[in-house]
């Protein structure tokens, strides 16, 4: 890196890590009571039994389809990279027709500066592909504790025929 992106680099280093400072002292609190209506059954019914796991064809839009992942996660974008870490999720398609997926992930590093920290990541997975579907990262271990912010998902290519996929992901994280 030249001695400019280094200043650069530092100066952002610092704005972030300051603005994180800041901004944890003034955390505002609400009160909400919000109602869940929830119809277990009948022709509207809201909630579902999970299916038993089937090894056929997956089907990402069928509401309450549950999915389970434990990928390998690269630096690199190439298929053979050394993964430096595991994405370990859970994957529950939560809207009635099909378009949203509520995931539960960990980023589990098992190489590299991390290994043996995680990242955890949840949130409402837009599947329209309208916009790039976003998470957020709502805590973390070891060196990402008291973490949050957010992460972004982008299929770069799918194969039909593997099933292979390959999916960029965007973190922007602040820690201790
Ligand atoms: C199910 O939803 C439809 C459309 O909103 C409604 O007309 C119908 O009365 C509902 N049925 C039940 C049993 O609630
Ligand atoms: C997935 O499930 C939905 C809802 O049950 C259905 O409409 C769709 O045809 C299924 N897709 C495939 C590829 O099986
Ligand atoms: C993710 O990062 C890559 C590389 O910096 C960039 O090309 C891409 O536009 C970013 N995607 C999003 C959604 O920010």
């Amino acid at each position: 890196m030249a001695p400019m992106k280094i200043t650069l680099f530092l100066l952002l280093f610092l704005a972030t890590f300051t603005y994180a400072k800041t901004k944890l002292g003034h955390h505002k609190e609400i009160e909400m009571t919000i109602y869940y209506h929830d119809y277990a059954g009948g022709p509207n019914a809201t909630t579902i039994e999970i299916p038993r796991p089937s090894t056929g064809h997956l089907n990402y839009t069928r509401f309450g389809a549950m999915l389970c992942a434990d990928d390998p996660i690269t630096e690199g974008i190439e298929k053979d990279s050394v993964p430096i870490a595991r994405g370990q999720v859970i994957y529950i398609i939560s809207a009635l027709d099909g378009s949203y997926a509520q995931i539960l992930m960990s980023v589990v590093f098992i190489n590299g500066k991390y290994k043996g920290s995680t990242i955890e990541i949840q949130g409402s997975y837009d599947q329209s592909l309208v916009t790039v579907p976003e998470a957020a990262v709502v805590g973390g271990t070891g060196k990402f504790r008291l973490a949050f912010g957010y992460a972004t998902f982008e299929i770069v290519s799918y194969d039909s025929v593997t099933g292979y996929s390959l999916t960029r992901s965007n973190m922007t994280i602040l820690h201790y």
